[in-house]
């Protein structure tokens, strides 16, 4: 099976808008100087340098050896690591992450671990894809798939739970929500779709020989284009969001 691969080049052209949307977030992190921070799914570390800037002393992981060498080359302390197996121990007063826990279908084994590297009442603080997130795109590349006889749902990589589901999975592991929600977040795209498609949906374009890519591309933005594409505005992808702050049992 194809897996994500993220592409410094690729990643500022198609992508920057991800950690750009990010500063919600991070109020509703609120961080404090002096404060240490995971920064969980870092990504090439354009939030990370946010939390540093608020004076917190910030580790950041990613579990992409390309994102982590962007990081890197920010000066940040950044290390190679997957959310569901962190190397930490009770240590952070936050774990903070950004568009991230909706690629890892081990939610359970993420929360876990997040608990593991927080103090005790440390935050934890987050937002990514939520249940209906991308629903058009997603069922444009399974119907495409599905035409040619594949089964999309096993390259499928994606998470989306609803808030009620991931508020249960976070008192299961000893967390106390103090905020969460699901809210659509119509996203306008800094280019065609089909650039979309090849920065994020990498798992289900691999699915098809190369030589099938382009056409797979094309019928996946027909069947698209008349839900998310204007001549006015473009394209906007159909994002829904769900963000939350919880704290770890004292
Ligand atoms: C998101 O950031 O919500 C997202 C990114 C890629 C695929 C699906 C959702």
């Amino acid at each position: 099976m194809a897996t994500q691969q993220w592409n410094p080049e690729t990643y500022e052209k198609n992508a920057r808008f991800v950690s750009d949307l990010g500063a919600g977030v991070v109020d509703l992190l609120a961080p404090k100087a002096g404060e240490r921070i995971l920064d969980l799914g870092c990504g090439d570390g354009a939030l990370t340098e946010k939390l540093v800037a608020a004076g917190c002393r910030v580790v950041a992981v990613d579990a992409s050896a390309e994102q982590i060498a962007g990081a890197v080359k920010r000066g940040l302390d950044a290390r190679i690591a997957r959310a569901e197996a962190l190397p930490f121990d009770h240590e952070f007063d936050a774990v903070f992450s950004n568009a991230v826990l909706h690629w890892i279908k081990d939610a359970d084994g993420v929360v876990a671990s997040v608990a593991r590297a927080l103090k005790p009442g440390g935050r934890f603080v987050a937002e990514f894809g939520g249940a209906g997130c991308i629903a058009t795109i997603r069922s444009a590349l399974t119907a495409a798939l599905e035409r040619r006889g594949l089964d999309a749902r096993s390259v499928d990589p994606w998470y989306f739970p609803t808030d009620l589901e991931y508020a249960k999975k976070l008192k299961a592991h000893g967390f106390t929500v103090r905020f969460i929600t699901l809210f659509p977040r119509p996203t306008p795209l800094p280019g065609e779709a089909a650039a979309w498609l090849e920065t994020f949906a990498q798992p289900f374009l691999g699915a098809v020989a190369a030589a099938d890519r382009p056409a797979l591309i094309a019928e996946v933005c027909d069947a698209m284009r008349p839900a998310l594409y204007s001549p006015d505005t473009g394209w906007t992808a159909d994002y829904i969001r769900l963000r939350f702050a919880a704290e770890r049992a004292r």
